[in-house]
C-alpha cells in the first residue's frame, strides 16, 4: 500500500483522527477536506487535556491534527500529553494565523507539520506524507525492539552458558583434586606395601638357608632341588618388590626441577654398568648430551633402564651397539637411546610401557616388566612423551622428550 495520493482510488482510506479543536465548524471544514484528499475520516474533537489524555487511552488514532491556540488548552499543551502518552502518531499544527516563531516553537517541540487554515488544502497532502513516515518510524522502532531483544536473549544465554562453564569448571577441579588424592594414597600404598613385603620374604629365604645347612646330611636330593625352587621363588619375589619400590618411588610434585647434565649422568651409568656391558662385549656410543630441568634420580632410572633393556634384549651372536644421541626441539630435548637388538613387533609399541608387560619368558630374557612403566612415569611427570620405533630383527629406537 503505497499511500501516493494522486492513485487513491475510489476506496478511502479509513483514517482515525483525533482533532483538538474548539470550533466545531474548523473541525468540519477539515473532515471535509480529508473527505475530498479520499479519506474516510473516522473523528472525535476534544478541547480539554483530559479530553484528549480519555481519547488517548480509549482508542487507536492514526493522526491528531491541532489548532494551536484554544480557550482552555493550547497546540504545544497537547503535544506534551502526546509525548507523555508515549506514543507516536503524526502530530500536525493548524493555526487561525501563525507567525514564523510560533511555527518553528511548534516543530522544535515536536509537531511534525503546521499548516494555516486558510491554506486547508496543504491538509491532504500533509497528512499523507506524514502518515508514510509514521510507517516507516514504526517500522524502525520495530526492528529495533526485535534487535532489543535478541540482544537480551543473547546477554542471557551468555550469561548461562558462562555460569554452566564456571560449574563444570568447579567440578572438574573437584575431581582433579580426588584424582591427586587417590594417586597419592595409591602412592602411599604401594611404597607400604612393598616395604612391608620384604619383612617377612626374608624370614622364609633365611629358614630355608638355615634347613639347608642344618639339615644338610638328612636331606635327600630331592629335597635339596624342592628348597632350591623355594629359594628361587623367593629371590624372584624380592626382586619383584624391590622393582615395585622403585616404581612407586617415581613421584610427582615432590621435588622441584633442577639442571640436570645428562652427558655426565649417563658416563656414570655406563661406570655403574661396566660388569653387564663387559660381558656382552656392548659398545656403548654417545653423542654430546644436553643439560636439562628435571630431577636427577628420576632421569637416572630413566637412562639407566634404557640401556640396560638395549643391551639385554641383544640378537644371539650380535655384539650389542647401543647410540645415544640429543636432539634440540624448541622448548625440549628429544632424546633417542638406540640399539641393534632383537627389535618390538609394531602392535607391542604400546603395551610395553604397562607395568608387568613382557614379552617373554624368563628363561629366554631375565626381568620384572616394571622398567618401561618406570621410565614412562619419569618422563611423564618431566612433562615429555616416551615411545618406541622398532621392528622385529631390526633394532629399536626409544625416543622421549625432556624440559630444556
Ligand atoms: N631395547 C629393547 N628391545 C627389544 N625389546 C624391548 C626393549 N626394551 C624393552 N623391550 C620389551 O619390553 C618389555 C618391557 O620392558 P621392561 O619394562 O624394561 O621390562 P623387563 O626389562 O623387566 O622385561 C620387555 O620385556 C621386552 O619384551
Ligand atoms: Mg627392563
Amino acid at each position: 500500500m503505497g499511500g501516493e495520493p494522486a492513485v487513491k482510488s475510489e476506496m478511502a482510506t479509513p483514517l482515525r483522527v483525533l482533532i483538538v479543536e474548539d470550533s466545531e465548524n474548523d473541525a468540519i471544514l477539515m473532515i471535509r477536506e480529508l473527505h475530498r484528499g479520499g479519506y474516510e475520516p473516522r473523528a472525535l474533537r476534544v478541547e480539554t487535556a483530559e479530553a484528549m489524555q480519555e481519547a488517548l487511552a480509549a482508542g487507536e488514532w492514526d493522526i491528531i491534527i491541532s489548532d494551536y491556540v484554544l480557550p482552555r488548552f493550547s497546540g504545544l499543551a497537547a503535544l506534551h500529553i502526546l509525548k507523555q502518552s508515549g506514543r507516536d502518531l503524526p502530530f500536525i499544527v493548524i493555526s487561525g494565523n501563525i507567525g514564523e516563531d510560533i511555527a518553528v516553537g511548534a516543530m522544535k517541540a515536536g509537531a511534525h507539520d503546521y499548516i494555516l487554515k486558510g491554506n486547508l488544502t496543504r491538509l491532504v497532502p500533509a497528512v499523507d506524507r506524514e502518515l508514510r513516515e509514521a510507517v516507516v518510524r514504526r517500522e524502525r522502532r520495530q526492528a529495533q525492539e526485535a534487535l532489543q531483544r535478541s540482544y537480551g536473549e543473547l546477554e542471557q544465554r551468555v550469561r548461562e552458558r558462562t555460569e554452566e562453564l564456571r560449574a563444570s569448571k568447579r567440578e572438574l577441579e573437584r575431581l582433579v583434586g580426588e584424582l591427586e588424592r587417590s594417586n597419592q594414597e595409591l602412592e602411599q600404598f604401594a611404597y607400604v606395601a612393598s616395604h612391608d613385603l620384604q619383612e617377612p620374604l626374608r624370614v622364609v629365604s633365611s629358614f630355608m638357608d638355615l634347613l639347608e645347612r642344618r639339615f644338610q646330611h638328612q636331606l635327600d636330593d630331592k629335597a635339596r632341588l624342592y628348597i632350591q625352587y623355594a629359594q628361587a621363588g623367593s629371590e624372584r619375589m624380592s626382586q619383584l618388590i624391590s622393582d615395585l619400590l622403585k616404581f612407586s618411588r617415581v613421584r610427582r610434585g615432590s621435588w622441584e626441577p633442577e639442571p640436570v647434565d645428562l652427558h655426565e649422568l649417563f658416563r656414570q651409568i655406563v661406570a655403574d654398568c661396566r660388569t653387564v656391558i663387559q660381558e656382552t662385549g656392548a659398545v656403548i656410543t654417545c653423542e654430546p648430551l644436553p643439560v636439562v630441568q628435571g630431577e636427577p634420580a628420576q632421569l637416572c632410572q630413566l637412562l639407566q633402564n634404557l640401556l640396560l633393556n638395549a643391551v639385554k634384549f641383544r640378537r644371539p651372536d650380535v655384539i650389542p651397539e647401543v647410540h645415544i644421541s640429543a636432539s634440540r626441539q624448541d622448548r625440549h630435548w628429544l632424546l633417542a637411546v638406540r640399539d641393534n637388538g632383537i627389535g618390538i613387533a609394531p602392535e607391542q609399541h604400546q603395551r610395553i610401557f604397562v607395568i608387568f608387560q613382557r614379552l617373554h619368558s624368563r628363561e629366554k630374557y631375565d626381568g620384572t616388566g616394571i622398567g618401561l612403566a618406570i621410565c614412562q612415569r619419569v618422563v611423564d611427570f618431566h612433562g615429555g612423551r616416551i615411545w618406541v620405533e622398532s621392528e622385529p630383527g631390526r633394532g629399536s629406537t626409544f625416543l622421549f622428550n625432556l624440559p630444556a
